[in-house]
């Protein structure tokens, strides 16, 4: 069968800690004509093909791309799959791009029928793209974070999913209580969370469109169920902070919001984090909360830049993610992403080394979600989410990589600057062909 190969080979990359902390030369192995053994759905084996080959059984299917890289599948962690008929709306921020066109398509949400193909659409998208996890926004109806984990559950994704929380500040369709918000969190979590693949995050919207009554019942949600995740959007854009400000005349500032309510921790991804004040960066520091970083959106919804450098501060560091947060984000590739986030790092006069963007797609954006012992790596007993990756997809590309041959570093930064789906060769779900595949002569019996 095309799907379910024994084993995949190729060049096989393979990130193993922060080329940031590690050092380039010890963050990654990368070996030239690697052999992934796959068996049940996980990684059973990885090294020389010469050397595992005749390990497999005769017979065995091999699926073989000479050229391509083999990584752990991408990683996602901010997105909204009800916004995959948003992206792309002209000329608005935040607040406006939120009440003109989100707001609009999200109260389709109500029909299941809608949630179910919208579901589909959105997880072909990311399979095509090469990503095999995300962390993603449903809408305010408890129906389209059903229709989402059953799609996902029937592609045997590991998902990280929520129903979005919001109590004011939005259209009357769009509204829960905290009550309903906190009923209907509890039973998608125990109908969902840790079923098969599938995770759960409290998604209370932004601090704007909950209420006091909310915010504490997405605490105490969090108290009853320690291993969900949390995901909410953090210091975006500064009239969304202004009115934050206003909202809560108690607090010190944005991040005290999430604070008092105990929505801080190792658990909490916080989109965007563009314009914090340095007491809000060493809360989120201490806490070992997420900040996630979503350049293509920061620059189309033209929220600011986010200062890579300053979350790397050794007094406060923060734990860093990459995401693409379509729609407001204007690519579902995390390739195109981390080309984005190198564009917006020089605007800074800062860097990022092709080997440190593809780490954050893959491991780094893992150990975010708590998940580095599954997904992430190219590991032994790890899930086999892989991507295999073609940076001569397009004619630009293989003529750029004419003089790049042999050279790892400059062959991922051509991928991250040019490349997009379209150098996607194959995405692989639990070992099985989620997108993409092998031509009739890369099939092969051993
Ligand atoms: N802040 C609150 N909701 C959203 C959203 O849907 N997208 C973005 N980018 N920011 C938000
Ligand atoms: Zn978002």
């Amino acid at each position: 069968m095309v799907g379910t190969p024994a084993a995949i080979r190729g060049r096989l990359l393979n990130f193993q800690d922060d080329p940031a902390l590690a050092g380039a030369a010890d963050s990654y192995q990368y070996i030239e004509d690697g052999l992934l053994v796959l068996a049940d759905g996980r990684i059973s084996a990885v090294g020389e093909a010469r050397a595992l080959l005749p390990t497999l059984p005769p017979d065995a299917l091999v699926h073989h791309y000479p050229d391509g890289l083999v990584m752990a599948g991408l990683i996602d962690t901010h997105v909204h799959f009800p916004q995959t008929q948003v992206i792309a709306s002209y000329g608005a921020q935040l607040l406006d791009w939120l009440e003109t066109y989100t707001y609009v398509e999200e109260q389709k949400f109500a029909a299941p029928e809608h949630a179910g193909r919208i579901a589909r659409f959105f997880l072909d998208e990311m399979c095509r793209s090469g990503t095999t996890t995300a962390a993603v926004y449903c809408t305010v109806h408890p129906e389209s974070v059903a229709a989402f984990f059953t799609e996902s559950a029937r592609r045997n994704m590991r998902m990280v999913a929520g129903k979005v929380l919001m109590d004011r500040n939005a259209p009357v369709a769009l509204r829960d209580t905290a009550e309903r918000g906190f009923t209907e969190s509890e039973a998608l979590i125990a109908r969902w969370h840790g079923k098969g693949r599938q995770h759960y995050a409290v998604t209370p919207r932004f601090a704007l469109t909950s209420t006091e009554a909310q915010l504490e019942a997405a605490g105490a949600l969090l108290r009853a169920h320690p291993d969900v995740l949390l995901q909410t959007h953090l210091s975006e854009n500064p009239g969304e902070i202004a009115m934050v400000r206003k909202a809560f005349p108690g607090c010190r500032d944005y991040v005290d919001v999430y604070d008092r309510y105990g929505l801080l921790g190792p658990r909490s991804l916080f989109g965007h984090c563009i314009h914090l004040a340095e007491a809000e960066r060493a809360r989120l520091s201490e806490s070992g909360s997420v900040a996630v970083f979503c350049p293509t959106s920061n620059l189309f919804i033209g929220s600011g830049l986010f200062d890579l450098a300053l979350a790397r501060d050794a007094r406060f560091p923060l734990r860093v993610g990459l995401a693409t947060d379509v729609g407001g984000g204007t690519s579902y590739s995390m390739l195109r992403t981390a080309g984005e986030a190198y564009k917006v790092l020089q605007l800074q006069g800062q860097s990022l080394p092709a080997r440190q963007a593809f780490y954050m797609a893959t491991l780094g954006n893992a150990r975010v979600l708590g998940l580095e012992d599954r997904i992430g790596t190219l590991a032994p007993g790890t899930d086999a989410d892989v991507v295999v990756l073609d940076a001569r997809a397009t004619p630009a590309m293989a003529h750029r990589m004419e003089v790049v041959q042999g050279d790892l570093e400059n062959e991922l930064f051509v991928l991250m600057t040019l490349g997009d789906d379209r150098n996607v060769r194959a995405t692989y779900v639990a070992g099985a062909i989620a997108a993409g595949g092998p031509e009739s002569g890369e099939r092969q019996k051993i």
